[in-house]
Formats: structure tokens, sequence, C-alpha cells
């Protein structure tokens, strides 16, 4: 809220040195969320005060009036009014329909791509001059900047001349690795992905370069067009302009998760945007909103445009993923297989609704790569459900007092060594590190399921030195456990119980509780199931190892070594009497089970049996499940909640179901899906089946058609 005339200037003047900061060096002090505010307090005390507007006020001007250029656009280049919610929106709508004199006939609906605007001015099909939107009326040229951006093509595929408009922003990737580059030249970090396109497309003498990418959202004739191109370019609705300027070669949104597409109404608008808010936070680029705009050129005529931004087109704004905060600490956190990893404490800040207070850093490398120091400003980033993540540090705010990030010299749980021959570091004292952490995870449900060995029983068997491993668990004995405190016969007898049960699980369940690294549940079920036995899994090289679905030349000899470090462990359970054997699992052929060159020296009469590498399995889940089965070959991911005789397993037990009957489990949607089992509140994922038009089935539908798959084989 702005109080007096001072307070009002003081903001006119942030605002603009702001937006300046924001459309031209990528350096801006605020970020968008704070920006919007400000802009929209300065609007609403100029309404309270029309005559005392001054006239630096960004209000009302395309980029808040702070950036001008030297190249005349030929037609204006405008932004967009925004609305906040579907209230908003279907007043919009509505007022639409007053100007057009009738309903909109349709509406196209897309992402707001996360970048800055450019025109690209094509000549007989050949790419001549880069423009940004400046003032809206000139722009400045950067044509430096051709052959650095992604998906707007040097020569389009026909000799039109044309100027294209749309966005350009850097994808995380690129993000991500112009701040690598950019931080081994010296330079400082970019915050952001847009201030990085910002930054990146005026540099001119850079030493080196990055890529961006384009994506064209209008097409329009230049003054040179010839008059029936020009004439036709006119008459095309927003949607056929999109699949033209495609033809012609340029990047659209056409090929993303979230592509263009037409409503009829504005309720069909308001569900597509809520599909793509959906699938925002996967988005490899970012999108701070969704733009509807009358598709017909016919309506967008009648609408009209005002000075600042069209009226046949609306952003729908979507809340803010990013925010400045600051780097309070670092904690170095050890997991249940060793690894020490980085955790960012931040001064608390709220993302859409959510205080974050911890960002993810991934490893020590990532905060060498980032250029992190406390103390810092650090713009983050928080979308869905996804952890939040630092962006980068905001470098142009620091002081000098920020402080390095001292990396441990020893484990900070156990100080022993640390084994730094990775990215991820890890204690040398590996799982037994945090043994409490990775004993409660074999004894969880989708492990061990070990009744009765909760967090605190573990705690207690650890600090009296009962269990120094996995294995020793097994070896418990009465007296043992009757000298722990609150702990009596009944519940002795009944974990002994339980512990008896446990050593008989499917193998599957004790690779997954021995905590390989890069396995988790679904990992350790094909790796089983693949091979039948442990004796199989720890004869099998990479080169074998590689033969179970999902597991490829990185993750193939990392296992490897992960099961020869664990082998001693491993013995130790096979002497306790734990089961290491599948159900239902068939061992590999010997060609397949030896891998490449064979270790077991009965490799002879193998040759020319299942042809090479053991190829014989259908549609790539060779080995991963039973051979047929009504899921053969298909891939599933199951979303919302199960109802029927399916609500009471768990998402683990409902994968091994799917494993079961022959198919293959998988957490997002993709174009490899086969069927989505959608239960009651299925939101994104069922609407991303639909938008690829992937089979959907209920959970009943489902149900019928495992059915007789559904009881699990003895455990
Ligand atoms: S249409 C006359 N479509 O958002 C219509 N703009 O806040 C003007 N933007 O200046 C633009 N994605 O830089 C349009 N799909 C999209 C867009 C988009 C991002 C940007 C554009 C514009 C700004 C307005």
């Amino acid at each position: 809220m702005i109080v007096d005339a001072v307070a009002y200037a003081q903001a006119v003047e942030d605002a603009v040195k702001a937006s300046a900061a924001y459309y031209t060096g990528g350096t801006s002090p605020m970020d968008d969320d704070t920006y919007d505010r400000l802009v929209r307090a300065i609007t609403d005390w100029e309404a309270e005060h029309p005559d005392e507007v001054l006239p630096g006020s960004p209000s009302g001007k395309v980029a808040g009036g702070a950036v001008d250029g030297d190249v005349p656009h030929t037609v204006a280049m405008l932004s967009l009014d925004n609305v906040f919610s579907a209230e908003e929106f279907t007043a919009w709508t509505a007022s639409l329909a007053r100007r057009v004199g009738h309903d909109v006939e349709r509406f196209s609906v897309e992402p707001k791509l996360d970048g800055l605007a450019i025109a690209a001015r094509y000549t007989a099909g050949r790419l001549e001059r880069l423009i940004t939107r400046g003032d809206g009326t000139a722009g400045e040229d950067v044509s430096h900047a051709i052959g650095t951006v992604e998906g707007l093509p040097e020569v389009l595929a026909e000799p039109v001349t044309v100027e294209v408009r749309g966005e350009v922003l850097m994808t995380t990737a690129q993000f991500e690795h112009a701040n690598e580059v950019r931080t081994a030249h010296g330079g400082q970090p970019f915050a952001n992905p847009r201030g990085a396109s910002a930054g990146t497309l005026r540099a001119k003498e850079r030493a080196y370069t990055v890529l961006m990418t384009f994506f064209g959202y209008g097409l329009l004739p230049l003054p040179d067009t010839d008059a029936e191109q020009a004439g036709r370019l006119h008459e095309l609705s927003h949607s056929e302009l999109m699949d033209r300027a495609a033809e012609l070669g340029v990047n659209t949104t056409a090929g993303t998760a979230v592509p263009s597409t037409t409503a009829a109404t504005a309720e069909q608008v308001l569900a597509r945007v809520q599909e793509i808010a959906a699938l925002r936070a996967a988005l490899p680029f970012g999108i701070d909103g969704i733009v509807v705009k009358a598709d017909l050129a016919a309506d967008q005529q009648a609408a009209g445009s005002g000075s600042r931004a069209p009226r046949w087109a609306i952003a729908y704004k979507l809340p803010a993923v990013e925010k400045i905060t600051r780097l309070l600490e670092v904690e170095w956190n050890v997991g249940r297989t060793g690894i020490i990893a980085p955790r960012a404490v931040l001064e608390p800040v709220v993302i859409d609704g959510a205080t974050i207070t911890y960002a993810t850093l991934h490893n020590p490398a990532d905060i060498t790569r980032r250029d992190l120091r406390l103390g810092d400003h650090v713009m983050v980033h928080r979308a869905g459900d996804v952890i939040p993540r630092i962006e980068a540090p905001v470098a142009h705010l620091r002081t000098g007092d920020e402080q390095p990030i001292v990396f441990p010299e020893v484990c900070p749980r156990c100080g022993s060594g640390i084994d730094t021959g990775e990215q991820r570091w890890r204690c040398e004292n590996g799982r037994n590190c945090h043994l409490v952490a990775s004993l409660s995870y074999a004894a969880g449900r989708d492990q061990l399921d070990i009744e009765g060995l909760g967090h605190t029983r573990v705690v207690q068997l650890v600090e009296a030195k009962l269990v120094a491993d996995l294995a020793d668990l097994f070896t418990l004995t009465r007296d043992q456990l009757l000298g722990l405190e609150r702990m009596g016969g009944t519940s002795t007898d009944n974990l002994l119980a339980a512990l008896t049960t446990a050593k008989g699980r499917p193998l599957s369940r004790v690779l997954c509780a021995l905590g390989v690294r890069g396995t988790g549940r679904s990992m350790s079920r094909r790796i089983a199931r693949h091979f039948a036995t442990m004796d199989h899994v720890r004869a099998a090289d990479a080169a074998s190892m590689q033969q179970v679905d999902g597991i490829g030349t990185e993750k193939a000899p990392s296992i490897v070594a992960e099961l020869a470090e664990l082998a001693p462990l491993i013995d130790k359970l096979i002497a306790a009497g734990v089961n290491m054997t599948e159900p239902g699992a068939t061992p590999p052929s010997a060609a397949t089970a030896e891998g490449s060159e064979g270790a077991s020296g009965s490799s002879q009469g193998s040759e020319g049996s299942a042809g090479s590498g053991g190829q014989e399995g259908s549609a790539g889940t060779e080995g991963a499940a039973p051979a047929g089965g009504p899921l053969a070959g298909m891939t599933v991911v199951v979303t919302g909640a199960m109802t029927g005789v399916l609500e009471k397993l768990s998402r683990n037990q409902m994968n091994e179901l799917i494993e079961r009957a022959g198919g293959r489990s998988s957490s997002s949607v993709s174009k490899k899906t086969t069927l989505v089992v959608a239960g009651e509140g299925a939101g994104s994922k069922r609407a991303k089946a639909e938008t690829l038009g992937i089979r959907l089935a209920t959970p009943d539908e489902f149900a019928e058609l495992v059915t007789d798959h559904l009881e699990q084989p003895a455990q």
C-alpha cells in the first residue's frame, strides 16, 4: 500500500529501475512477484489520485516505459493485460463478447513463455534481423544473436518475407550450462533463465557462446511481403498462423508437453488452464501463465487493441514460482547409504502459499558450479510438489560480506573420512554410518516389512550394540531382546516371529532392503525377476546387468560395484537363513546370465541358443515380468486414489501387481505410456494421458483386467 505522494514517487522510481534492469541486463533486484505487486500498488494509488500521476509512471506502458530502441516496429509489439482468477477471466470473456458483439467463436490457449519478446524479420526466407520489443514502437537490433537461438532457423522452408514474433528463453538445461560457462570465464552467474536470456541476447562481445531457444507465437507480413501472401496471413486464425509458422520451420509449442490448443467456451479454456498449470513443474522451460487469444482474425479485428495491450488476448497469470531470499547456512546430512548431501537453509520465504526454508543443493560440485556463498541473496524456485531449488545467487546484490561455504573434511555424522571420488560425496563408513536410517528403511513396509521394528526399536538395538548391520537382526536371541527396556515377553516373541517371516521374503525385497544405490523398489523387483536368485545377481557383470529393463550403461557398473561392496553383508544374510530367491522367476539362460565374456565356465554350447544378449523377450521387458500376462509389453501409470479391490494396496503393491501381470509401472506419463489407471482425484497425469490419446482405465476396469494376478504369491 502506498500512503502518500512521496512513497508513490519512490515506488515509481523503484519500479522503473527494476524494469529497466529486467529488460536490459537481466540483473533486476526484484523478483517478478515483488515487481508485479509494486506496479499494482502504483496503479491503485493513481486510480485514487488521477491528478498526481507522474509522467514516468510504469503503469499502462509496454515494458513499464523503461526501455526503448531505434528500430521501428512495423506493427506495435504490445504487451498483455493480466487476469489472476477464473472469475476475472470469465469477466474478461464477457467484456470481449460485448466489444465484438457476440461470443467469440473460438479461443486459442497456450503457455505464457517466460522469456523475452523478439521479432525476427525474414526476407525471401532468410533471417535478416532480430529486434527486441523495446517500448513496443521501436526495439533494439540484436541481430548479432542470430545463430545462437535454437528454433529460429536462418533459412525458412519457403522463400517468404515475413516477421515471426515469439519468445526467446533458456531451457533449464541451457540456463545451467550458460551459468557454468559464464562463471568459468570469471563472470557472475545470472539469477534465473530469463535474466540469462536478456543478458545473453544483448551481449555483443563475449568470449563464449551459449544457446537460447525460441518459441513463435505470432506471424505477420512485412511491408515487402507480396500482397497475396500478406492478404492470406491477415485472414488466417491464430492457430492457423501457428501451423504455418511450424510449416516454415519455426519452433512453436506444438512439439512440447503444452501445445497450443483451441477451445470453444470459457469453461473449456479454464479446464485447459488447469491442465497447463498442472504440467508446469515438469516442463523443461519456465512459463508464468497461460495466454488466451480470440482465435479468429475477424474476432481479433472486431476487438481491437489499446496502446499497451490487445483487447483480444489476455494473460492468465499463474502464481510466481521464484522468489529472492537469503542463504543462511548449508547443512550436511548423511543418508541411509552414507551419501553426504548438502542442503540450503534459507531465510523463510513464501512461494505459492508454502513457506520455504530449505532447498536442495544436490552435491558439493553443485555449490561450486553455482558459485554460492553464505549470506548470498538467492533466487529460489519451487513449482508444484517438486523440492525447492536454488537457481543461482543474485550476484549483483552482493555486499562483500558473503562468506565461502565450508565443505566438511570428515563425515559430519561419524567423523570417518569422506570418499570424494564421485560427484556425490560418501562417508567411508558407507551404510553403517547411518545404521539407524538404513535398518529402519530395510524393516519398512515395502522392504522386509518387519512388524514391531520401528525407528525407536532400531535406535535401541543399535545403541545397545546388538546389531551392527542388517544381518545381525536375524541372529538376535530372545534373551538379548528381553534385556531391552520396554521389551516384554509378548513383544519379544512377536518381533522374533516377524523376523522369521522376514527371512522368507522374496529376493526383490531383500535387494531393496540392502539399499543398493541407484535401485529403488521397482528396479529391485526387475533385477530379482530377471536373475531369479542372488547367485545369479552376484555373478552378473555390467553387460549382464544391462539386460535388465531400465538399467543402462551408466547404472550397470555402479550396481555391480555396489553389490561387490555388499558381498560380506549378503554372505552374512545367507548364513542367517535369509531367502535369496524370487518366487515365480526363472534364471536367465546361460548365455544371458554370463554377459559378453561368460564367467562361470559353463558357457560351452550356449552359442546360438537364444541369439545374442537374450533378445527373445517381448517389447523390452524381457525378464522384468513373467512372460505373457494381460499387461505384457505395457507401460502403466497409476494416478489418483484407488477404489474397490485396489483400495487397500499401497503404491508399491500396485507396482508389484502390474509387474506380476506382465507390465511395467512408471510414475510419469509420456508417449511410451500404454495405460493410465486414473483413480479418484486424478489430475495432471490424467489430463496428459487425454492430450496424448493414451488409454485410460478406472480402478475397477483395471482390477478386472488383472484379476488373475490380484493375489500375491506366498512370501
Ligand atoms: S502474445 C499482441 N503469446 O508475454 C499479443 N505473448 O506479458 C502479444 N508472451 O510481450 C503477445 N508467451 O513477450 C503472446 N504465447 C504467448 C506468449 C507471450 C509469452 C510474452 C510476450 C509478451 C508478454 C506480455
